[in-house]
Protein backbone atom coordinates (compact mmCIF):
# COMPACT_ATOMS: atom_id res chain seq x y z
CA UNK A 1 0.00 0.00 0.00
CA UNK A 2 1.12 3.67 -0.75
CA UNK A 3 1.76 4.97 2.66
CA UNK A 4 0.42 8.41 1.17
CA UNK A 5 -3.03 6.72 1.21
CA UNK A 6 -2.78 5.14 4.38
CA UNK A 7 -2.06 7.83 6.47
CA UNK A 8 -4.94 10.05 4.22
CA UNK A 9 -7.75 7.06 5.32
CA UNK A 10 -6.70 7.23 8.70
CA UNK A 11 -7.03 10.98 8.76
CA UNK A 12 -10.50 10.72 7.63
CA UNK A 13 -11.01 7.61 10.22
CA UNK A 14 -10.17 10.00 12.81
CA UNK A 15 -12.23 12.93 11.67
CA UNK A 16 -15.01 10.65 11.81
CA UNK A 17 -14.38 9.36 15.07
CA UNK A 18 -13.86 12.69 16.91
CA UNK A 19 -17.75 13.42 16.25
CA UNK A 20 -18.37 10.21 18.82
CA UNK A 21 -15.36 11.08 20.84
CA UNK A 22 -17.23 14.72 21.30
CA UNK A 23 -20.29 13.14 22.02
CA UNK A 24 -18.71 10.95 24.55
CA UNK A 25 -17.40 13.35 26.53
CA UNK A 26 -20.57 15.44 26.16
CA UNK A 27 -18.64 18.91 26.38
CA UNK A 28 -17.11 17.73 29.90
CA UNK A 29 -13.72 19.36 28.68
CA UNK A 30 -14.75 22.16 28.18
CA UNK A 31 -16.11 23.17 31.68
CA UNK A 32 -13.48 21.35 33.00
CA UNK A 33 -10.68 23.58 31.92
CA UNK A 34 -12.40 26.03 32.48
CA UNK A 35 -10.98 25.62 36.31
CA UNK A 36 -7.45 26.00 36.30
CA UNK A 37 -7.27 22.48 38.56
CA UNK A 38 -8.48 20.44 35.87
CA UNK A 39 -6.05 17.83 34.72
CA UNK A 40 -7.04 14.45 32.68
CA UNK A 41 -4.37 12.68 34.03
CA UNK A 42 -6.07 12.96 37.47
CA UNK A 43 -7.81 9.66 36.02
CA UNK A 44 -6.95 6.68 38.89
CA UNK A 45 -4.79 5.07 36.03
CA UNK A 46 -2.20 7.62 34.95
CA UNK A 47 -1.23 7.22 38.68
CA UNK A 48 2.43 5.30 37.29
CA UNK A 49 2.57 8.54 35.09
CA UNK A 50 2.08 10.52 37.22
CA UNK A 51 4.59 9.18 39.57
CA UNK A 52 7.21 10.36 36.59
CA UNK A 53 6.12 13.32 36.04
CA UNK A 54 6.35 14.27 39.16
CA UNK A 55 10.28 13.88 39.21
CA UNK A 56 10.95 16.02 35.71
CA UNK A 57 11.23 20.26 36.59
CA UNK A 58 9.08 21.66 34.03
CA UNK A 59 9.65 24.71 34.74
CA UNK A 60 10.68 27.29 31.90
CA UNK A 61 10.09 23.89 29.46
CA UNK A 62 8.71 23.60 26.05
CA UNK A 63 6.88 20.77 25.62
CA UNK A 64 5.14 18.07 23.62
CA UNK A 65 2.96 15.30 22.93
CA UNK A 66 2.59 13.56 19.17
CA UNK A 67 -0.02 12.72 18.35
CA UNK A 68 -2.21 14.89 20.49
CA UNK A 69 -5.58 13.78 19.75
CA UNK A 70 -8.06 17.00 21.25
CA UNK A 71 -5.17 18.15 23.41
CA UNK A 72 -7.10 17.39 27.01
CA UNK A 73 -3.27 15.71 27.62
CA UNK A 74 -1.03 18.30 26.23
CA UNK A 75 -3.21 21.09 28.03
CA UNK A 76 -3.38 18.81 31.28
CA UNK A 77 0.55 18.62 31.42
CA UNK A 78 0.56 22.18 30.64
CA UNK A 79 -0.74 22.82 33.68
CA UNK A 80 2.25 21.36 35.48
CA UNK A 81 4.50 24.64 34.85
CA UNK A 82 6.01 24.42 31.46
CA UNK A 83 6.54 27.58 29.67
CA UNK A 84 5.08 26.35 25.82
CA UNK A 85 3.52 23.52 24.23
CA UNK A 86 3.09 22.44 20.72
CA UNK A 87 0.58 19.58 20.07
CA UNK A 88 0.63 17.53 16.52
CA UNK A 89 -2.16 15.29 15.22
CA UNK A 90 -3.66 13.99 11.68
CA UNK A 91 -6.41 14.70 12.83
CA UNK A 92 -8.20 18.07 11.11
CA UNK A 93 -11.12 17.61 13.99
CA UNK A 94 -9.11 16.91 16.95
CA UNK A 95 -6.87 20.05 16.39
CA UNK A 96 -9.71 22.59 15.74
CA UNK A 97 -11.25 21.19 19.41
CA UNK A 98 -7.77 21.23 20.72
CA UNK A 99 -7.33 24.65 19.78
CA UNK A 100 -11.17 25.61 21.18
CA UNK A 101 -10.01 24.02 24.33
CA UNK A 102 -6.56 25.94 24.73
CA UNK A 103 -8.27 29.06 24.28
CA UNK A 104 -10.94 27.83 27.44
CA UNK A 105 -7.45 26.64 29.44
CA UNK A 106 -5.51 29.84 28.18
CA UNK A 107 -2.89 28.20 27.71
CA UNK A 108 0.23 28.81 25.90
CA UNK A 109 -0.26 26.02 23.45
CA UNK A 110 -0.22 25.88 20.12
CA UNK A 111 -1.50 22.64 17.91
CA UNK A 112 -0.55 21.91 14.32
CA UNK A 113 -2.43 19.42 11.68
CA UNK A 114 0.15 17.43 10.18
CA UNK A 115 1.19 13.66 10.08
CA UNK A 116 4.01 13.13 12.79
CA UNK A 117 6.33 12.22 10.06
CA UNK A 118 6.34 15.18 8.16
CA UNK A 119 6.76 17.58 10.96
CA UNK A 120 8.52 20.68 10.37
CA UNK A 121 12.20 21.04 10.80
CA UNK A 122 11.19 24.43 12.35
CA UNK A 123 10.31 22.63 15.58
CA UNK A 124 14.24 20.96 15.28
CA UNK A 125 15.85 20.34 19.38
CA UNK A 126 12.90 22.76 20.50
CA UNK A 127 11.62 20.23 22.55
CA UNK A 128 12.87 19.87 26.42
CA UNK A 129 9.91 16.68 26.87
CA UNK A 130 7.84 14.77 24.86
CA UNK A 131 4.95 12.65 25.80
CA UNK A 132 3.31 9.84 23.91
CA UNK A 133 0.38 8.08 25.36
CA UNK A 134 -1.78 5.54 24.91
CA UNK A 135 -2.69 4.55 21.26
CA UNK A 136 -0.26 6.44 19.52
CA UNK A 137 3.19 3.58 18.23
CA UNK A 138 0.01 1.49 16.06
CA UNK A 139 -1.05 3.92 13.72
CA UNK A 140 2.61 3.70 12.28
CA UNK A 141 4.33 1.67 9.95
CA UNK A 142 7.62 1.58 10.93
CA UNK A 143 8.55 2.91 14.39
CA UNK A 144 11.91 3.61 13.24
CA UNK A 145 10.48 6.61 11.08
CA UNK A 146 8.40 7.42 14.14
CA UNK A 147 11.40 8.06 16.65
CA UNK A 148 13.73 9.44 14.13
CA UNK A 149 11.27 12.38 14.34
CA UNK A 150 11.08 12.44 18.28
CA UNK A 151 14.94 12.32 17.99
CA UNK A 152 15.34 15.04 15.86
CA UNK A 153 12.80 17.11 17.91
CA UNK A 154 13.71 17.04 20.95
CA UNK A 155 16.97 19.14 22.68
CA UNK A 156 20.18 17.20 24.05
CA UNK A 157 19.35 15.41 27.06
CA UNK A 158 15.28 16.38 26.22
CA UNK A 159 13.23 13.39 27.69
CA UNK A 160 10.46 11.69 26.35
CA UNK A 161 7.97 9.44 28.32
CA UNK A 162 5.92 6.47 26.44
CA UNK A 163 2.98 5.54 28.97
CA UNK A 164 1.12 2.96 25.81
CA UNK A 165 -0.83 0.18 25.59
CA UNK A 166 1.38 -3.22 25.51
CA UNK A 167 1.22 -5.19 22.07
CA UNK A 168 -0.11 -7.95 24.33
CA UNK A 169 -3.16 -6.08 25.16
CA UNK A 170 -3.72 -6.11 20.45
CA UNK A 171 -3.86 -10.11 20.98
CA UNK A 172 -7.53 -8.82 21.71
CA UNK A 173 -8.09 -5.74 19.14
CA UNK A 174 -9.54 -8.02 15.84
CA UNK A 175 -12.12 -9.92 18.39
CA UNK A 176 -10.09 -12.52 19.85
CA UNK A 177 -11.74 -13.57 23.03
CA UNK A 178 -10.79 -16.85 25.58
CA UNK A 179 -14.39 -17.31 26.96
CA UNK A 180 -15.53 -17.79 22.63
CA UNK A 181 -11.69 -19.49 21.96
CA UNK A 182 -11.63 -18.13 18.60
CA UNK A 183 -7.90 -18.36 18.17
CA UNK A 184 -8.47 -17.22 14.38
CA UNK A 185 -8.84 -14.07 15.59
CA UNK A 186 -6.18 -13.91 18.02
CA UNK A 187 -3.73 -11.47 16.64
CA UNK A 188 -0.15 -12.45 15.88
CA UNK A 189 2.28 -11.12 17.60
CA UNK A 190 4.55 -10.73 14.69
CA UNK A 191 2.38 -9.60 12.15
CA UNK A 192 3.45 -7.02 10.22
CA UNK A 193 0.43 -6.42 7.70
CA UNK A 194 -2.06 -4.06 8.66
CA UNK A 195 -5.28 -4.25 10.78
CA UNK A 196 -8.36 -2.54 10.60
CA UNK A 197 -11.26 -1.02 13.14
CA UNK A 198 -14.01 -1.49 11.00
CA UNK A 199 -16.47 -1.29 13.97
CA UNK A 200 -14.80 2.43 14.39
CA UNK A 201 -12.70 4.29 17.00
CA UNK A 202 -15.06 5.37 19.88
CA UNK A 203 -13.01 4.54 22.76
CA UNK A 204 -14.80 6.81 24.73
CA UNK A 205 -18.22 6.79 24.60
CA UNK A 206 -18.43 2.77 22.97
CA UNK A 207 -20.40 3.20 20.28
CA UNK A 208 -19.85 0.90 17.15
CA UNK A 209 -20.21 2.16 13.45
CA UNK A 210 -19.00 1.71 10.32
CA UNK A 211 -15.43 2.87 10.06
CA UNK A 212 -13.93 5.03 7.76
CA UNK A 213 -11.25 2.19 6.31
CA UNK A 214 -7.82 2.79 8.61
CA UNK A 215 -5.20 1.14 9.33
CA UNK A 216 -3.11 0.42 12.61
CA UNK A 217 -0.15 -2.22 13.34
CA UNK A 218 1.11 -4.62 15.85
CA UNK A 219 4.44 -3.49 16.80
CA UNK A 220 6.72 -5.90 18.95
CA UNK A 221 8.21 -4.62 22.56
CA UNK A 222 11.44 -5.17 20.48
CA UNK A 223 10.33 -3.08 17.77
CA UNK A 224 9.69 -0.29 19.93
CA UNK A 225 13.00 -0.93 22.22
CA UNK A 226 15.50 -0.92 18.89
CA UNK A 227 13.70 2.03 17.40
CA UNK A 228 14.03 3.83 20.53
CA UNK A 229 17.88 3.10 20.88
CA UNK A 230 18.68 3.36 17.12
CA UNK A 231 17.29 7.05 16.96
CA UNK A 232 20.32 8.35 19.79
CA UNK A 233 17.65 7.76 22.91
CA UNK A 234 18.32 6.38 25.98
CA UNK A 235 15.72 4.36 27.86
CA UNK A 236 15.85 5.14 31.26
CA UNK A 237 13.61 3.37 32.71
CA UNK A 238 10.85 0.31 31.30
CA UNK A 239 8.08 -1.01 33.51
CA UNK A 240 5.09 -3.25 32.42
CA UNK A 241 1.15 -2.94 34.03
CA UNK A 242 -1.50 -5.87 33.97
CA UNK A 243 -4.24 -3.32 33.47
CA UNK A 244 -5.92 -1.98 30.38
CA UNK A 245 -6.02 1.75 29.90
CA UNK A 246 -8.67 2.74 28.04
CA UNK A 247 -11.13 0.09 30.27
CA UNK A 248 -11.75 -2.60 27.39
CA UNK A 249 -12.99 -5.67 29.12
CA UNK A 250 -10.63 -8.52 29.06
CA UNK A 251 -12.08 -10.01 32.20
CA UNK A 252 -11.22 -13.28 31.19
CA UNK A 253 -7.25 -12.83 31.64
CA UNK A 254 -7.23 -9.22 33.65
CA UNK A 255 -3.94 -9.32 35.95
CA UNK A 256 -2.79 -12.21 33.88
CA UNK A 257 -0.94 -9.96 30.58
CA UNK A 258 0.94 -6.99 30.95
CA UNK A 259 -1.65 -4.93 28.79
CA UNK A 260 0.02 -1.19 28.95
CA UNK A 261 4.17 -0.48 29.78
CA UNK A 262 6.10 2.82 30.52
CA UNK A 263 9.43 3.57 28.76
CA UNK A 264 11.60 7.20 30.51
CA UNK A 265 14.18 7.86 27.87
CA UNK A 266 16.38 10.88 27.12
CA UNK A 267 18.03 12.00 24.19
CA UNK A 268 22.05 11.50 24.06
C1 LIG B 1 -5.68 6.95 20.35
S1 LIG B 1 -5.19 8.59 19.94
C2 LIG B 1 -3.72 8.76 20.88
C3 LIG B 1 -3.66 10.10 21.56
C4 LIG B 1 -4.23 10.11 22.97
N1 LIG B 1 -3.61 9.13 23.80
C5 LIG B 1 -5.73 9.91 23.00
O1 LIG B 1 -6.20 8.85 23.46
O2 LIG B 1 -6.45 10.80 22.62
C6 LIG B 1 -4.51 8.38 18.33
C7 LIG B 1 -4.26 9.73 17.64
O3 LIG B 1 -3.28 9.51 16.64
C8 LIG B 1 -3.54 10.41 15.59
N2 LIG B 1 -2.77 9.96 14.43
C9 LIG B 1 -2.91 8.80 13.75
N3 LIG B 1 -1.98 8.74 12.78
C10 LIG B 1 -1.24 9.87 12.86
C11 LIG B 1 -0.13 10.37 12.14
N4 LIG B 1 0.41 9.72 11.10
N5 LIG B 1 0.38 11.58 12.49
C12 LIG B 1 -0.15 12.28 13.51
N6 LIG B 1 -1.21 11.85 14.23
C13 LIG B 1 -1.73 10.65 13.91
C14 LIG B 1 -5.05 10.35 15.47
O4 LIG B 1 -5.59 11.43 14.77
C15 LIG B 1 -5.47 10.31 16.93
O5 LIG B 1 -5.74 11.59 17.42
Amino acid sequence: MIEKNLFESNRAAWNQAAVYHQRAFNRSLHIGFQDPKFSTLKKERNYVVNERLKQIDFSGKTISHIPCNNGRELLSLMRLGAKEGVGFDISDAAISEAEELAEIAKANVRFVRTNALEIDETYNSYFDFIYISQGSLQWFPNLNDYFSVISRLLKKDGKIIIFEIHPFKYFFENGFSFQAQNFEQLTSYFKTSPNNYPKGLDYFGNVEYESNECFWFMHKMSEVIAAILHNGIEIEDFDEYPFDLDGTPNKEVEGKFPFSYLITAKKK
